[in-house]
């Protein structure tokens, strides 16, 4: 059975922390602070976007998300240089296990697509920017449906573009609301603990696998599918 693994971006393979000496300029000491509010805040604008149905790209999230971190942190940033950092988070950078670990699993034949709230469009730009949409079948983005993760028509959303079923396809994410979301819409899911101060929800739904970086999700899978 050949298996498909979906993997998620926006923290699983590109660096949303990638921004952090750019941010010194505004921000100084309070930089690391400012990019973990503004992920937090871009996590959720989409999640309350998602319930209130009013739907806006991850983008448009993540621009009001900047909006709000420079009111809440006391950074003024001009209208110029906000739009300057938006085109920078457009090229953020790729982890360093994320081409090895992906090269291994074309390799060994798995089918690897890129599943995020990212509209297709922007997922494009970042994997070619990071030189690893070559390891990708394709990009399937939320905003064919105008929803976000976790809703669970975005996963099965996925399913049905990259012709898996839940059984044999495996969300691949950092995000842990992301891994309780596809395990919870029938998917397997594997859990990029990349920090070991990482803390998983407590909702008694828990990865199927866990890992710490990407280069070790080939030999994981290994292990656990041969045990099954
Ligand atoms: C993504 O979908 C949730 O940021 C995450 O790429």
């Amino acid at each position: 059975m050949t298996i498909t693994l979906a993997f998620d971006v926006y923290g699983t393979l590109i660096d949303t922390h990638g921004l952090v000496s750019e941010l010194r300029r505004y921000a100084g000491d309070l930089a690391e602070e400012f990019s973990r509010l503004w992920r937090e805040k871009q996590l959720e604008y989409s999640f309350r976007r998602g319930l209130m149905q009013n739907y806006e790209t991850f983008a448009v999230c993540t621009r009001h998300a900047l909006d709000y971190t420079c009111s809440a942190c006391g950074v003024p940033i001009t209208d110029e240089e906000k739009a300057a950092l938006l085109e920078r988070y457009r090229t953020l950078p790729a982890f360093g296990d994320a081409e090895p670990g992906l090269a291994a699993l074309q390799e060994a034949g798995y089918r690897l697509f890129a599943f995020s709230n990212g509209s297709a469009d922007a997922v494009e730009t970042l994997l070619h920017n990071a030189g690893i949409r070559e390891r990708f079948l394709g990009v399937v983005s939320v905003d064919d449906l105008r929803s976000f993760k976790p809703s669970p028509a975005v996963y099965s959303h996925f399913l049905r573009k990259a012709g898996a079923t839940g059984a044999n396809a495996w969300l691949v994410s950092s995000n842990p609301f992301d891994v309780i979301g596809a395990v919870s819409a029938g998917m397997r899911a594997a859990w990029v603990k990349r920090s070991p101060d990482a803390v998983f929800d407590p909702w008694g739904i828990e990865p199927t696998i866990t890992l710490t970086g990407l280069d070790q999700l080939q030999g994981s899978l290994e292990a656990y599918l041969s045990g099954e």
